[in-house]
């Protein structure tokens, strides 16, 4: 019979919210246990939702014995606190993204899963949507040739307020590990990781960075261009430029994903997929797809990949200046 997993929420704010409603759509999945730092909010969140158990600290959660997995949606400045608590206490860890602010807290947590032999992935959504699988598939087909530009970008506009972890550089603010991750990833996934790179930021009232442009460099003599921004509202996409044609990948508003395929000698061809949840799901099921394997790691979005990711985004801030009181 197949194993039901007892899943923990640490944080029941936002992208929790949505994360759940992607575990609804899972057998294995048993909503069990609600972790925040006030007894009420958990309380109102377990009962919106359906867990059975809520508790008023992050400690209770991470040391109730009936936990299976936790998924972590704090702020990413508390991702690696959080993250390590969980872990000591033996639970398999989803964690959100950014993983952590910087590779040497991103090493802590590795270092800290391998000590307790538990799972441990980034919440990485990419990596398990059609749109991606999509763009792979044409890649390595060889009908556009070889890739040789990137234009990745994530950017929307909104309102300010010191105090939201986008904003606040306590809580790891700045476009560039909330958004700007994306068009990372993109590049990593599709084009790998750069050989060089050039990065300006320009920052908002608080000192967070609020725009980030980079320049990826590859000693073959490919580039990617990389964009984040809470000023414009360029949406969420990549165009992929090859030897004989383009790849445009984009999310819209309305969560369809398109894949629009443009040989230079051939008709464009466009794609849609609209998976249920976002398509949080698909991650959700990898961890318990793992822990059904006994793996301690996913080979979908394995930890190589996280730390390949977040020592680009410190590469990229090193070079454009921008500082987080955690380094
Ligand atoms: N994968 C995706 O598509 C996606 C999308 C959006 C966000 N995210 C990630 O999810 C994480 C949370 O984002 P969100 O938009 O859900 O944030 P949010 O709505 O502000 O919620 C964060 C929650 O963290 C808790 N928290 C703990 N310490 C906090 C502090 N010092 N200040 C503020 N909140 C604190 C709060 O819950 P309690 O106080 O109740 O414990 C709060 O509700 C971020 O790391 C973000 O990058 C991922």
């Amino acid at each position: 019979m197949e194993k039901r997993y007892k899943w923990g929420i640490l944080a029941p704010g936002k992208m929790a919210g949505k994360f759940t409603n992607a575990l609804k759509h899972l057998d294995n999945a048993e909503l069990y246990a609600v972790g925040s730092r006030d007894l009420r909010r958990a309380e109102k969140f377990a009962a919106d939702n359906g867990f059975r158990k809520f508790y008023g600290s992050y400690r209770e959660l991470a040391e109730d014995p009936g936990v299976d997995i936790v998924y972590i949606a704090s702020p990413h400045s508390h991702h690696r606190e959080q993250a390590i608590l969980c872990m000591k206490n033996g639970k398999a860890v989803l964690c959100e993204k950014a993983f952590a602010i910087n590779e040497r807290e991103v090493e802590e947590m590795i270092s800290e899963a391998s000590r307790n032999k538990v799972f441990l992935m980034e919440a990485l959504w990419p990596p398990f949507q059609p749109f991606y699988r999509k763009a792979s598939e044409i890649l390595e087909s060889g009908i556009v040739g070889r890739l040789l530009h990137m234009e990745c970008f994530f950017s929307f506009n909104p309102p300010f307020h010191p105090d939201d972890r986008k904003f606040n550089p306590e809580l790891g603010g700045g476009s560039l590990l909330d958004i700007g991750i994306y068009p990372v990833i993109d590049a990593l996934t599709f084009a790998g990781v750069p050989d060089g790179i050039k990065a300006y930021a320009s920052f908002g009232k608080t000192g967070a960075e609020e725009s980030v442009s980079a320049i990826f460099r590859y000693n073959d003599g490919r580039m990617a261009s990389i964009y984040s921004s809470f000023r414009t509202n360029a949406g969420i996409g990549c165009v992929i430029l090859c030897e004989r044609g383009r790849i445009s990948l984009s999310r819209g508003r309305d969560m369809n994903q398109t894949v629009i395929l443009e040989p230079d000698d051939m008709e464009k061809e466009t794609y849609v997929f609209n998976p249920p949840a976002m398509g949080y799901h698909w991650e959700a099921g990898e961890v318990m797809r793992c822990l059904d394997d006994g793996l301690t790691e996913s080979p979908v979005v394995p930890l190589s990949f996280s730390r390949n990711l977040i020592r680009t985004l410190d590469r990229i801030r090193h070079d454009a200046g921008i500082r987080l009181p955690q380094d």
